[in-house]
């Protein structure tokens, strides 16, 4: 049973859809502990309604590195296997990542490379994406490297944009995407059917498993 941590900021909508897929047994997980950068992220209550421990840690007490530290006392006193950024705004320290290396887990709510990286987060996205008149947007689950929305891609999948739609209505339609995506990405982790080479993930499937080393 791989233990999960998940890092938040926010409304934690991700977070549910983490919730909903171990209450379904899509999800062969279990979330140790949820912890946020944002006392009233609404997450947390998620996580209180959900029976699961929730910490609210304040980044103003102290400098980004010894935050991480923190962070990672208590992924670590939880013995958390897998990492999932839902909706986290911070950017994590090399020291987390090196700590976690491919075990980091994040959603984009764009088709990484487009509209991502610095500044490239919640509303921003999709306000960048209807201004620039691209036809096509989604979402992006990635596991976390140094860079901001860079590392490795393990799944994304396509939202049409219509004429009429909006930040909120193209926000609605990716949410829906990211869910999905992020709730598949992270039982494929729990089944150990996500393998890495250099930037290329590929899904272990029975077939091709003597392929891949
Ligand atoms: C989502 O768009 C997610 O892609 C981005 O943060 C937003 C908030 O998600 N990373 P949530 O409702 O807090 O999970």
């Amino acid at each position: 049973m791989v233990n999960i941590g998940v890092l938040i900021s926010g409304n934690g909508t991700n977070l549910q859809a983490i919730i909903d897929g171990i209450d379904k047994g899509i999800i062969n997980g279990r979330i140790k502990v949820v912890i946020s950068n944002r006392k009233d992220a609404y997450g947390l209550t998620r996580a209180s309604k959900a029976n699961i421990e929730s910490i609210y840690l304040d980044p103003k007490e102290c400098d980004a590195i010894t935050y991480d530290r923190k962070i990672l006392h208590e992924l670590k006193k939880r013995d958390v296997d897998l990492v999932v950024l839902a909706g986290y705004l911070r950017i994590l320290s090399k020291k987390f990542i090196e700590e976690y290396k491919n075990r980091i887990i994040n959603i984009h709510p764009s088709l990484i490379p487009s509209f991502c990286g610095k500044g490239y987060y919640g509303d921003r996205v999709h306000s960048a994406v209807l201004e620039y008149g691209v036809k096509y947007t989604g979402a992006t689950v990635h596991f976390v490297d140094e860079g901001t929305d860079t590392g490795p891609i393990i799944l994304q999948e396509v939202v049409k944009i219509d004429d009429h739609d909006t930040v909120d209505t193209l926000k609605e339609k990716v949410l829906e995407v990211e869910h999905k995506l992020l709730v598949q990405a992270i039982e494929l982790f729990c089944q150990n059917k996500l393998s890495i080479k250099g930037r290329l993930v590929r899904i272990r499937s029975e077939e091709n498993e003597k392929s891949i080393d």
